[in-house]
């Protein structure tokens, strides 16, 4: 797969077929009236309002279009990431991910997903050290974890805590303020790790380790979560660079659940730690950011290879989903799950093999060549493998989730900055189609009776 591949955009590729002789336009005939009306097409879309001129008569509202879970609706005009499905092609700002997850660091990947472009030595070095020097939490953090049950999801823990983290900087409602919204930025990418380390030590009844500041972002992360008592915590190079690596490939997706979540929360011009908690809330989700810790439960219940075929027959009966497989814009292989299978092999090298991954491996051979998923075009996403990484490097089935909303961080500020600063935008208010009853009169208590239907 060539990710440099021209991909012709289409309005891109009418210009340069020649074909802007040919009018960018959609005409409708309303059969209910016989009037037709001319729509231009723009960027491959039409604008849903252009549906409203669409009308039987001076009381009609209009067309609307309908579209559940925006399948086909595009909700913005973004430049951060470009994903094509059908090629399985992946950009931040226009940079293959193979090449970034071969050649960049996370935090390096972070400026460029945020700011647009690839910093210089000296934007790196800065970028890191405004980071790096906000990764300590406010003591009083510590009391809202210390507060959560022994066995409190880490994912419900982060939700929380970095909802608190509002509270504790009012100066980041000022969102319009360039200067406000870059510390913030700080802020967040930088506390995102203590937040996730001080949740899985919580967990485990151990003390919160403080943030090494000369280790790096992803070393950091590796020490608070499992330092014990050596003088100075040395992660190891091979585990620090695979999960760097993983944070490269998690740091955004266009408009995933989470990052629509983040837009539309943000619209409400909500400060950016409250956008951030719904955001990371709907990446708790299985079918979202959950699906990691939901392939690895459901890996342990298949168990072995020979009880492969039968949990197989269950999800083509309609009975299970095959959890890190599928997905709504890659109707082919996942890019990242192609570069994560990579990364399993340099981690298992050194921690061990997985005996689980011989049950995943199992799963895809034969889901690849099964006419069920085939024909549906199911194929590994990003959090088939992940979570197999994620185990052999010892972190536990629910910390998988926060270990993708750490690096989507990012990505989440980014989608939240651009659709801020975007004219076009404002607070998301979607209309309805309206089917509930029509108007009826209150009916005092005293004269109700009978059970009504299905109560
Ligand atoms: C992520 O959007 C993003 O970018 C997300 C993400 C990111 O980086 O932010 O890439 C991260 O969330 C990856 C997806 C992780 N989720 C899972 O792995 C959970 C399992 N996958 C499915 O739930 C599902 O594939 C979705 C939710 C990912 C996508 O669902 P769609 O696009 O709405 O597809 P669908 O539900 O309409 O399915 C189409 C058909 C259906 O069959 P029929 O009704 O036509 O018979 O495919 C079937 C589905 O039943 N199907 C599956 C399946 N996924 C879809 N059948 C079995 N196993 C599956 N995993």
């Amino acid at each position: 797969m060539n990710p440099k591949a021209e991909v012709a955009h289409p309005s891109l590729a009418a210009a340069a077929s020649g074909a802007l002789a040919r009018r960018e336009t959609l005409t409708i005939t309303d059969n209910r009236t016989g009037k037709t009306y001319e729509v231009p097409i723009r960027e491959g879309t039409l604008r849903a309002m252009d549906l409203r001129q669409i009308r039987t008569g001076a009381d009609d509202f209009g067309l609307m279009s309908y579209d559940p879970a925006f399948a086909n609706t595009a909700s913005c005009r973004s430049a951060v990431t470009f994903i094509d499905g059908d090629k399985g092609i992946l950009w931040y700002r226009g940079y293959a991910i193979e090449e970034l997850a071969e050649k960049s660091s996370y935090l390096e990947t972070a400026y460029l997903i945020v700011k647009g472009e690839l910093p210089t030595r000296d934007e790196l070095d800065r970028w890191k050290d405004n980071i790096t020097n906000h990764t300590i939490l406010h003591e009083n953090i510590k009391k809202y974890i210390d507060g959560f049950h022994y066995d409190a999801h880490p994912m419900g823990m982060l939700v929380s805590t970095v909802a608190a983290l509002s509270t504790f900087y009012p100066d980041a409602k000022a969102i319009f303020d360039s200067a406000s919204r870059e510390l913030q930025t700080y802020r967040l990418i930088g506390k995102m790790i203590t937040l996730a380390a001080f949740a899985y030590r919580h967990s485990r009844g151990l003390p919160y380790i403080y943030p090494d500041n000369e280790l790096s972002y992803t070393g950091n992360f590796l020490n608070m979560l499992f330092k014990m008592t050596e003088p100075q915590y040395r992660p190891h190079p091979v585990l620090e660079r695979a999960l760097d690596v993983l944070f490269i490939l998690h740091a955004d997706h266009e408009q995933n659940c989470s990052a629509n979540a983040m837009r539309a929360v943000g619209s409400s011009h909500v400060d950016p730690y409250s956008a951030i908690a719904a955001a990371t809330a709907a990446l708790y989700g299985p079918l979202h950011g959950g699906a990691n810790e939901a392939v690895l439960r459901m890996l342990r219940e298949v168990g072995t290879k020979d009880r492969v075929p039968e949990f197989i027959k269950r999800v083509k009966g309609g009975e299970r989903k095959l959890m890190g497989f599928g997905h709504r814009v890659y109707k082919n292989y996942d890019p990242r799950a192609r570069i994560i299978k990579k990364i399993a092999d340099q981690v298992f090298s050194f921690t061990g093999r997985n005996p689980l991954l011989d049950v995943a491996l199992e799963l895809e051979r034969i889901a690849l060549e099964d006419e069920y998923f085939v024909s549906r075009k199911l194929y590994p996403n990003v959090d088939f493998y992940s979570g197999l990484i994620y185990q052999a490097m010892n972190f536990p089935v629910d910390m998988f989730p926060v270990l993708f909303a750490i690096p989507r961080t990012s990505g989440w500020m980014a989608q939240w900055q651009e659709s801020l600063l975007d004219p076009e935008q404002k607070i998301a208010r979607p209309r309805q189609i309206y089917c509930g009853s029509g108007l009826r009169e209150f009916v005092p208590l005293e004269e109700r009776s009978g059970r009504r239907e299905g109560a």
